[in-house]
């Protein structure tokens, strides 16, 4: 293995411009640049506003960055870049990007998962992740409880959601309640003021004989919007605050109950949450009240490194080159539904990145 390597990660995947760099697991910058106020108008991200945006804040994001770090972009030792999952589009940018530096700074090209990403991350600030870790990655798109062995190589998939995301119940609960756009972060904020037992909102696939790590959200989210459709029309004021901390107690006693058990199940003493709603306050109380509980060591991420970042795309980008993974070869491309399961897209036809450059100047 090589000694703590120098990595740049680019992260396009939705609305942040994600630009991080590391050296192995010690975070050095972290710049991001959003595009969420231009979407916040829509409701929800547009694809087409997100890829402009990140067009624009690539190039100052990297420099930034590099500023932060005091590093120079020649030092690095590789160049690591979301290949998906994401919005195709906005994907292209990152990776395109990332090809242009590689290319120019004749340095190997790594296109890695989102999701991995998300749980490699957690390295910047607890070290190496433990083998085996269980993770309960909880985000705008995805909820899925993971098993991995090693972060570059070996993500086992142990549940999903059948429908709605966790953060895409936030999204749509806080529509209802008028609370804007993106949800998580306000209803979290609303939910401090309300009493999360004031209203008993169903635990989705949560009886017994359902699919023991499987989520649903669906369910909640409507009985969510029922619930407040009968008191406007009733007349009667919403109380948003409870509604907001008892919908998030739905949601994070059906999280945590699920992750516990699947540690347990399987005889993995610590579990990592990762993801934006791993920003959650009340999902990170309960997690710990629950591990601690049953022994199991929790590990989460500092809220600013759960939402989408490019240090966490940094920091599985480092693991890659630490554990000798094939770098990626020049014809990368993006891929919107990459399954969690591809932690990174090597190059196996063409070679890498770095064989490409050299041919190509001869
Ligand atoms: O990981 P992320 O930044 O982007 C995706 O990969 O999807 O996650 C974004 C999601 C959004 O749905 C957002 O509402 C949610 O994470 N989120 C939160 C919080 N902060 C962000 N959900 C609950 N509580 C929060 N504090
Ligand atoms: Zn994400």
């Amino acid at each position: 293995m090589a000694d703590e390597p120098l990595v740049l990660g680019i992260e396009t995947s939705c609305d942040e411009t994600g630009v991080g760099i590391v050296r192995g697991t010690t975070l050095l910058a972290d710049a991001v640049a959003s595009s969420v106020n231009d979407h916040a108008r829509f409701g929800g991200v547009v694809p087409e506003i997100a890829s402009r945006a990140h067009l624009e804040a690539m190039v100052p994001t990297i420099r930034r960055a590099l500023d932060t770090a005091g590093v120079r972009a020649s030092d690095l030792d590789g160049i690591a870049v979301t290949a998906g999952p994401g919005l195709a589009g906005a994907l292209l940018v990152g990776v395109s990007a990332a090809k242009a530096y590689a290319w120019a700074l004749d340095k190997p090209l790594y296109g890695v998962n989102h999701l991995a990403s998300h749980i490699c991350v957690d390295q910047l600030e607890h070290g190496r992740l433990p083998e085996p870790t269980m993770a309960l990655l909880v985000s705008g798109g995805h909820s899925s409880l993971l098993l991995s062995s090693d972060i570059t190589s070996d993500v086992r998939p142990l549940g999903a959601t059948i429908d709605d995301a966790a953060g895409e119940a936030f999204d749509k609960v806080a529509r209802v309640l008028g609370l804007g756009f993106p949800g998580g972060p306000v209803v979290d904020r609303m939910a401090r003021e309300g009493d999360g037992k004031a209203i008993a909102f169903p635990r989705g696939l949560n009886n017994a004989g359902d699919p023991a790590y499987d989520f649903s959200f669906s369910g909640l989210k409507t009985a969510v919007a029922r619930w407040v459709e009968a008191r406007r029309r009733a007349g009667e004021p919403v109380p948003v605050a409870d509604v907001a901390a008892s919908f998030q107690e739905a949601v994070t006693d059906v999280l945590t109950r699920k992750a516990v058990r699947a540690c347990k199940d399987n005889g993995v003493d610590h579990l990592m949450i990762g993801g934006g709603v791993a920003a959650n306050s009340r999902l990170r109380e309960m997690a710990q009240q629950r591990c601690d509980k049953a022994g199991i060591v929790l590990r989460v991420p500092r809220p600013g490194l759960c939402t989408d970042n490019g240090a966490m795309v940094a920091a599985l980008g480092a693991e890659m080159v630490w554990r000798d993974r094939a770098p990626s070869s020049f014809d990368l491309s993006a891929d919107s539904s990459l399954p969690v399961t591809e932690t990174h897209v090597p190059g196996a036809e063409h070679g890498s990145v770095h064989a490409h450059a050299h041919e190509a100047l001869k």
